[in-house]
């Protein structure tokens, strides 16, 4: 019998079709998030409604112990180097357990990297040693050692419990590391199985390749293109898949960069400090925009200038930089390095049970002696922005 065949003598073509198939429809239900959470199983606290992402920016991790300090106060020159950055990763770990890391980019500084793949074991390291669900993008420092641009991202996605992913599937796209995760409603509620925050990571590019523009690089047209039809999707199905509802999710998104937008604020409308100029792409190429009109994204967390921490708000979207963490990378002698906080709120009916996003507050931890928390701020607040534009449009 053809079965019995099969079974004795497995054809390995036959075989090896049959296991991709089932590791697709696998991979697959984990992007739905059926049953498991949201992607890799995120999902928000039973006990609190919460769902906590902790942002490391500017690692600039290099060779570790070899690998000096920069701008640290001459009396702390002596014996720091990456280490100190990696127990810094410890530590802020310990005091906030966040529910997901996201490194946003110059995670290693490559000019002084040996091995670019063993630079970035070692700045994860921690993460993945405490057994942290982690997601990374790239930033304009991380492919200037060994490992080109898509190099670094096929190594990150290689990585122990990351959810950090190449790129969508099927899609021409520009950069490398646009993907988004889903984080799914408390299990046992009736949002259990849907996606109720949603997370973006976008590659935010190193140079410009445009000989008449000069400086940094941006978002591209093909990835505000996946961006918008994802958004889209997305709210498309909180809103009409069972159980239905209002509003679509918020969203958050990552990426290294700034947005020149981010020049729109003085310290009268923004928390936390400006200490240098604003190094975005000296063209704009809309993303902001974009994401007002997608109208999901409700801040946005970026790194690459690390002498500024602030946030600002701007048309409804919370516009915000991390400060730099690692002590290879540059920053000011005397003034800390940080990470930055995001903690996100469910709402909880009369009756106790845990519905859809209320609130998402932020603050950030110093590496000081007791790892100082300042800015602490909300960012959303769910009603706020949406009753105010539903009174415009005169509903
Ligand atoms: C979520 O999915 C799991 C697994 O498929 C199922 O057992 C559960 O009933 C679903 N919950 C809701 C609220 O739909
Ligand atoms: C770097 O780490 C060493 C060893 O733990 C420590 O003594 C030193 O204070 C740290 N330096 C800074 C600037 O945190
Ligand atoms: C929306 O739901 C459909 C049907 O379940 C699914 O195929 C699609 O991937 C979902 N969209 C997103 C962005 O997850
Ligand atoms: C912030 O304040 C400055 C100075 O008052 C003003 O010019 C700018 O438009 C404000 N920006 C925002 C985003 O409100």
């Amino acid at each position: 019998m053809a079965r019995l065949g099969l079974r004795r003598f497995p054809p390995p073509l036959v075989l090896s079709v049959l296991l991709l198939f089932l590791a697709a429809t696998a991979s697959a239900a984990a992007g739905k998030g059926k049953g498991k959470g949201g992607s890799g199983g995120l999902r928000f606290r039973r006990e609190s409604g919460t769902f906590k992402v902790l942002q490391v920016a500017d690692m600039h991790y290099a060779d570790g112990r070899s690998t000096p300090c920069q701008d640290v106060l001459p009396a702390q020159n002596r014996g720091c180097s990456d280490l100190n950055t990696t127990a810094f990763l410890y530590r802020v770990f310990r005091a906030e357990n966040p529910d997901l890391v996201v490194f946003t980019g110059d995670n290693i500084y490559g000019l002084d990297s040996t091995d670019a793949a063993k630079s970035m074991d070692a700045a994860i390291a921690p993460a993945i040693a405490m057994k942290l669900p982690w997601a990374a993008g790239i930033g304009n420092h991380d492919q200037e050692g060994t490992l080109s641009r898509e190099g670094v991202m096929r190594h990150l996605v290689g990585m122990k419990n990351t959810l950090s992913r190449f790129n969508p599937e099927g899609v021409e796209i520009d950069g490398y590391g646009n993907y988004n995760l889903e984080v799914g409603g408390v299990e046992g509620t009736p949002l259990a199985n849907k996606s109720v925050l949603n997370l973006y990571f976008l590659d935010s590019g190193d140079y410009s390749t445009v000989p008449s523009i000069p400086g940094y690089g941006w978002i591209k047209a093909s990835q505000q293109a996946w961006f918008k039809q994802t958004s889209a999707s997305l709210q498309l199905n909180y809103t009409s898949e069972q159980p239905k509802q209002k509003e679509p999710a918020p969203a958050l998104a990552y990426f290294h960069i700034p947005l020149p937008e981010f020049s729109s604020f003085t310290a009268s409308n923004f928390t936390g400090v400006k200490q240098e100029g604003i190094s975005s792409a000296s063209i704009n190429s809309g993303f902001f925009s974009t994401m007002v009109e997608a109208g999901d994204v409700k801040a946005a967390f970026i790194g690459h200038d690390h002498l500024n921490d602030f946030c600002g708000k701007l048309t409804g979207i919370q516009l915000c930089y991390a400060g730099g963490f690692g002590y290879h990378a540059y920053g000011e002698a005397g003034w800390s390095r940080r990470a930055r906080v995001v903690s996100v709120q469910l709402e909880k009916t009369e009756s106790g049970e845990w519905q859809g996003v209320k609130s998402i507050k932020t603050w950030k931890r110093l590496d000081d002696h007791h790892l100082t928390t300042i800015d602490s701020e909300v960012l959303w607040n769910r009603g706020s922005n949406g009753r105010r534009k539903k009174n415009h449009d005169g509903s």
